[in-house]
């Protein structure tokens, strides 16, 4: 028996002790979301939250919802924060070409207020949009990441979507999702991954996201939803005028920390930013 190679499989806690990573939260660039994660600390035998103030550093959350939702928004305007800040980004577009992109973050940054030298200096872009063996091939995505990463010191990855490198693969789904998952933890990544959801039923979880079984891989999921008012029931449920649409969030689930679980409604400003309203409850109480 060779003991010593099983050894090597087994931790004891203490000697992981300093490898856990600080909890702390990294600007989303989406006003009203980033104190919806928070941590709970116990003082004097009290737990009080304490807002985390970004997504949790080091998560890899995904975003899904069905199309014109919002989730490209939220995506650059991630990337966009986090350039301005100081930190590098790396893009991987999967549906939109790079020069469309580029125009696409330009205009999230001009919403945003924020100087585009700094966020074209700090956004790195890789286009599997446009080369299909990057799309196709995962072995070279990922070593291409790692090569990005290594040469531009790169701390988040945005993946715009993840759906699309296992399109016309449904099957493979979860083992691409998993090592994409895997490969941003040993690379010590904070990652968001937009995921397209299928389906149109249970629509603010995260079922039938980006295939099934991928919200289990992850971190943490937030669900985008647009609903059209088109009956009378729901006229009087949200009081808003027929034909009109509402769009509404989620954080379903998020293992790294807490989080706020209510439904919230958000907007899409005519500059293209998402921005949270408020909880839904209280939205329809005040109109
Ligand atoms: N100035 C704008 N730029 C881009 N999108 C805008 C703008 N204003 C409103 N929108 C809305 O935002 C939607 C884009 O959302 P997007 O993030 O691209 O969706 P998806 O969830 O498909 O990625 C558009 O369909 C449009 O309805
Ligand atoms: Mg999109």
């Amino acid at each position: 028996m060779n003991s010593r190679r099983y050894r090597e499989e087994v931790y004891s806690m203490e000697e992981l002790k300093d490898k856990a990573p600080r909890l702390f939260g990294i600007p989303s660039g989406v006003e009203g979301l980033d104190n919806l994660f928070f941590k709970v600390e116990i003082v004097n035998g009290k737990s009080i939250k304490k807002p985390l103030g970004g997504y949790p550093y080091l998560a890899v959350l995904n975003i899904t919802g069905v199309a014109d939702t919002g989730k490209s928004l939220m995506a650059e305007q991630f990337a966009v924060k986090q350039a301005s800040l100081g930190y590098r980004v790396l893009f991987i577009t999967v549906e939109t070409p790079r020069e469309f992109l580029v125009q696409s973050l330009r205009a999230r940054a001009a919403a945003m207020n924020i100087p585009i030298e700094k966020v074209e200096r700090n956004i790195f872009i890789v286009d599997a949009a446009s080369n299909a063996k990057l799309r196709e091939e995962v072995d070279l995505l990922l070593d291409t990441m790692a090569y990005a990463i290594r040469e531009f010191d790169i701390n988040s990855v945005i993946i715009d979507s993840i759906t699309g490198l296992y399109e016309a693969k449904e099957v493979l789904a979860r083992s691409i999702v998993r090592r994409v998952y895997n490969f941003l933890k040993k690379w010590h990544q904070t990652g968001l991954l937009v995921s397209q959801k299928r389906s149109a039923s249970e629509e603010l979880t995260a079922e039938a996201a980006g295939g099934y079984g991928v919200a289990h891989i992850v971190d943490g999921t937030i669900v985008l939803y647009k609903k059209l008012i088109i009956s009378r029931y729901d006229m009087q449920t949200f009081n808003l005028p027929i034909g009109s649409v509402i769009r509404l969030m989620r954080i379903d689930g998020c293992r790294m920390t807490g989080h706020d679980t209510r439904t919230y409604v958000f907007e899409i400003t005519d500059t293209g930013l998402v921005k949270i309203i408020s909880p839904l409850d209280e939205y329809i109480k005040r109109k």
